[in-house]
């Protein structure tokens, strides 16, 4: 696997790829060499078999991302900016989102704009104490570019998505995990820990069915949601990590997948 990048850090610890975005002083802001090496990153970790999951943070104790490079942004016009949107979306966003192995963040502060919209794109969203969350992309003229419009009005629901998209405001992590935001607040020490023990426990299932629930509960945002479910299933009653996991029940012990 790459490790040689220059805005992201990325680390394996045994079947776990943790990729930290590394621009501290920027508060790990989101610019174009960055969205870069996330995307090659990755891609790489989507492809090693040893790897089971990833979790994406930030480096130092303030931010996960404070959003989008606003300094990138004053010479943008609208077609840059929807070159901006596409590229990101493509090669970082949906690439997260549509994953075949699970990706969690784990928030270590800030998660603003697209800071959030990376949280979101995840499959699971853990929070430090001292996170802060927000959208606030309509203080800027701007709304929301990479997603954040969509997923969070999947997640929370458009009551909450509204208010916080409108309002532009940040919420702490307890009023996160009040709207279902995130699954868990913990304090920062025990971030990584709690991150690593829930992918621990997604990597004792069978890793195809595991890509496939993933594949059907993407779906359920789109009309054929009952049908790819149908589909994923029916397909995994020819695998062989399906027949390891019925033998193993039946014969009372555990699987080896
Ligand atoms: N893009 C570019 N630079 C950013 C950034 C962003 N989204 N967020 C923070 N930074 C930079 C600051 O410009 C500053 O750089 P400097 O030291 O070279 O001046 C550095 O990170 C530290 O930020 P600072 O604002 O001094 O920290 P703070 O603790 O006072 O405030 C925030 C923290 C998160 C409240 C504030 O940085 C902020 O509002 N950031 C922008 C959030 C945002 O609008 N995101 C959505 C973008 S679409």
């Amino acid at each position: 696997m790459n490790t040689d990048y220059h805005n992201i850090i990325v680390n394996q610890d045994t079947s776990t790829c943790i990729i930290s975005i590394n621009r501290e002083k920027k508060l790990n802001a989101l610019n174009r060499d960055t969205l870069d090496e996330l995307h090659h990153a990755i891609i790489d970790a989507l492809k090693e078999e040893s790897i089971r999951g990833i979790i994406l943070t930030g480096v130092g104790e303030k931010a996960f991302v404070a959003g989008a490079d606003i300094a990138e942004f004053p010479a943008f016009d609208s077609i840059a900016g929807k070159e901006l949107s596409l590229e990101g979306q493509s090669k970082v966003f949906d690439v997260i989102h549509q994953a075949g192995k699970p990706i969690i963040a784990a928030i270590n502060g800030f998660a603003l704009g697209g800071g959030l919209e990376l949280a979101l794109a995840c499959h699971v969203r853990v929070a430090a104490q001292n996170a802060q969350l927000g959208l606030p992309e309509v203080s800027l003229g701007l709304i929301p570019g990479y997603g954040g419009t969509q997923r969070l009005t999947q997640l929370v629901g458009r009551g909450h998505a509204l208010e916080i998209i409108l309002t532009g405001d940040r919420i702490d992590a307890e009023k996160a995990l009040s709207i279902g935001l995130v699954n868990y607040v913990v304090p920062l020490s025990e971030l990584l820990i709690k991150s690593k023990n829930l992918l621990s426990k997604i990597s004792k299932n069978s890793p195809r069915a595991v890509s496939a629930a993933i594949r059907a509960v993407n779906a359920s945002q789109t009309t054929e949601g009952y049908e790819v479910e149908m589909n994923e299933f029916a397909n995994l009653f020819g695998t062989e990590e399906f027949k390891e996991g019925v033998h193993a029940f039946l014969e009372k012990r555990k699987p080896n997948f």
